[in-house]
């Protein structure tokens, strides 16, 4: 039986090497992204993920072998309550509708796009984390206002703790379903995302001036081979995992948390 995929985030970046990755390992794809992809659907709205979700669940026929959730926004985007929108509900209102599917699939699994981001704040020190997962729209948007210039940061890095957090939290109900779901938190990647936060004045020289352990920055395609590795039979043991593919940053500023 062919197999069939889902990648949001399919148009740019880490989600179209991810895409390329699997259709080299012979998937059918069914990309989501605003434009260039076979679902065409916004995900920074309730109602815009309730179409793609269906639109979605209408072309694999109901049953899917292999999701991952790309789709996302850097801090530079304004207003900063979207960049919440689409990294925190764009993935789980997705991953909780795609689990159906993906429990008649074959050796199924799933991989959220996180960021080495979720580890720098942490959940007890996450001012947007329980709003967030209570889907308090009202407080997250709050919460962001009164963070003024820092919103952006405090948008994305937030977003995406309580987006492993939330898949955390899903490991005991999707392992007996028999699904594997894990994170992928990639550090400093060269993609147009990336570029949006060095062209930033608010940003740009922080991201210059931080080289990685390994010297360098990520090319897309080393994300994607994370992420291929954790959809793939070589991880069949792999569950509930956050992989931190980052070139060590994780390690230098947190080296007794893991
Ligand atoms: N690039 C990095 O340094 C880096 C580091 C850590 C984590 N990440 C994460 O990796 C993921 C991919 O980012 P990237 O760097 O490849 O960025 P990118 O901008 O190249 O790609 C992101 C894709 O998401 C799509 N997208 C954005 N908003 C959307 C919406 N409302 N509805 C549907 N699709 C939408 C965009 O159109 C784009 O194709 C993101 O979740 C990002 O947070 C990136």
């Amino acid at each position: 039986m062919s197999l069939t995929s889902v990648v949001t985030g399919s148009a740019s970046g880490i989600g179209a090497a991810v895409r390329r990755q699997l259709e080299a390992a012979g998937h059918g794809v069914i990309g989501v992204d605003l434009h260039d992809a076979e679902v065409i659907g916004n995900l920074a709205t309730a109602e815009g993920r309730r179409a793609a979700l269906a639109a979605v669940l209408d072309r694999c026929g109901g049953r899917l072998d292999a999701v991952a959730l790309c789709a996302g926004l850097g801090t530079t985007f304004e207003p900063a309550t979207t960049i919440a929108q689409v990294n925190y509900h764009g993935v789980i209102d997705l991953l909780d509708g795609l689990l159906p599917a993906l429990r008649r699939g074959e050796h199924p699994a799933a991989v959220v796009v996180s960021s080495v981001a979720s580890t720098q704040l942490p959940w007890e020190k996450n001012p947007i984390g329980e709003a967030l997962a209570a889907g308090d729209d009202a407080r997250v948007a709050a919460v962001l206002e009164g963070a003024g210039d820092m919103r952006g940061n405090l948008a994305y890095a937030g977003s995406k703790n309580a987006l492993t957090v939330a898949v955390r939290e899903r490991a005991k109900a999707w392992g007996a379903a028999g699904v594997r779901l894990n994170t992928v938190a990639p550090g400093a990647t060269q993609t147009p995302l990336l570029e949006a936060g060095l062209n930033d004045p608010r940003y740009g020289q922080a991201i210059r001036d931080f080289i990685p352990p390994i010297g360098r920055r990520a090319a897309p395609e080393e994300i994607a081979a994370a992420v291929g590795f954790l959809l793939s039979t070589a991880a069949s043991y792999v569950h509930g995992a956050q992989l931190v593919v980052d070139g060590g940053i994780d390690a230098v500023s947190r080296p007794t948390s893991f």
